[in-house]
C-alpha cells in the first residue's frame, strides 16, 4: 500500500501579535529589528495559504511540520500557531517538531508544549507524553519526532539533540525496524551543516549521524536552511538521504528558496522500499510541481 507524506516547514508564521515593550528585551530586541528590517517581507501569509492549500489538494495521508512556526517566542505567537495547526489538520494526522526559533528565549520551551503537544506526542501513554524523540505509527511509517530546539544567545541559531534523546534514538530505530516501518526522522536542524552555518549548526550532529550509521533510518526530513536540500548520510545498509525544504512562507524570488514542499509517496516493506519525492513550490501566483525523484531503495 502507498503512503504519501506531505512535508512542510518553517512557516514563521506572520503577522507578529503586539508586544510589550518589556518582552523586547534580550535576544528578542535584536529579532525584533531584523524582523521589521528583512523578515516580515520574506514570510508572506498570502505565499503560506498557497502553499498549504496545494499540499491540501493532494491528500496527503499525512503532514511533517518540522518547526520554525512562530519568530521571537511572544506569548501570543503560539496561540495563533495552534490556530493555523487545528487549520492544517488533526493532531492525528499532522505530526511537528519544534524549530530553534520556536525556543527563541528560554520560556518558549514550556510553551511550544502547552500549545503544540498535541502534534508532538507519540503514541504511547499519556504519561510519557511530551518526550522527544517521540513515535507514531502510521500505515507503514514510523513517524520519529527528535527536538533540537533550545534557547540560544543573540544571533545564533544553534540546536542541540543531547544525550539522552540520542540513547533513546537508538532503541527507536532498532525497535521501529524491527516492526518492518519505514523510519522518517523528523528533525529541524540538518544533521551536517557547512562551516559558514556555524552559527546555526546542530552542535551534535555528529552523535547523531552516529547514531544513524549504526541503527539506520530510512528518511531524514529536516527545515532550518530554508532551501532544498538532499544530503545522503551513511547508514548501516546503504546511505540515508537527509533532505531539506524551504521555508513554506518565503515570498519569490526568496533571499533563500522561494516557498514550497515535498511529498515522499512511500511504498515496498522492509529491505524493497521505494520512495518518489515530488517537489513542489511556487512560480508565479502559482503552486508547481518543480522535481520528482526517486530515492534509491533500501
Ligand atoms: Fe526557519
Ligand atoms: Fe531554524
Amino acid at each position: 500500500m502507498t503512503f504519501l507524506l506531505a512535508h512542510l516547514s518553517d512557516p514563521h508564521l506572520a503577522p507578529l501579535p503586539p508586544a510589550r515593550l518589556y518582552e523586547l528585551i534580550g535576544k528578542r530586541a535584536t529579532g525584533f529589528v531584523n524582523w521589521r528590517r528583512k523578515r516580515q517581507a520574506i514570510h508572506q501569509p498570502e505565499v503560506l495559504a498557497r502553499v498549504v492549500a496545494d499540499l491540501k489538494a493532494q491528500k496527503p495521508d499525512h503532514i511533517a511540520v518540522t518547526g520554525d512556526l512562530v519568530n521571537l517566542a511572544l506569548p501570543g505567537e503560539y496561540m495563533a500557531a495552534r490556530a493555523w495547526l487545528d487549520a492544517l489538520g488533526p493532531p492525528a494526522e499532522v505530526t511537528l517538531v519544534p524549530g530553534n526559533h520556536d525556543a527563541y528565549v528560554r520560556s518558549g520551551v514550556a510553551a511550544s508544549l502547552r500549545h503544540w503537544g498535541d502534534y508532538m506526542r507519540g503514541d504511547e501513554a499519556a504519561a510519557i507524553a511530551h518526550g522527544f524523540p517521540f513515535l507514531r505509527r502510521r500505515g507503514s511509517l514510523a513517524l520519529i519526532g527528535v527536538s533540537t530546539s533550545v534557547p540560544s544567545l543573540p544571533l545564533m541559531a544553534i540546536g542541540r539533540v543531547g544525550g539522552p534523546q540520542l540513547q533513546r534514538l537508538e532503541r527507536i530505530l532498532d525497535e521501529s525496524r524491527s516492526d518492518g516501518l519505514y523510519r522518517v526522522v523528523l528533525i529541524h536542524h540538518p544533521p551536517t551543516s557547512k562551516r559558514s552555518h556555524y552559527l546555526k549548526r546542530l552542535t551534535d550532529g555528529p552523535r547523531l549521524r552516529d547514531v544513524l550509521a549504526r541503527h539506520g533510518a530510512e528518511l531524514v526530513i529536516h527545515g532550518h536552511n530554508h532551501r532544498r536540500q538532499t544530503v545522503w548520510l551513511d547508514g548501516p545498509a546503504g546511505r540515508i538521504p537527509a533532505i531539506g525544504v524551504p521555508s513554506a512562507s518565503e515570498a519569490p524570488p526568496g533571499e533563500h528558496d522561494p516557498a514550497g514542499y515535498n511529498l515522499y509517496r512511500i511504498e515496498g516493506a522492509n529491505g524493497a522500499w521505494r520512495c518518489e519525492v515530488i517537489t513542489r513550490g511556487i512560480i508565479g501566483d502559482g503552486v508547481v510541481e518543480l522535481d520528482r525523484t526517486m530515492l534509491a531503495s533500501t
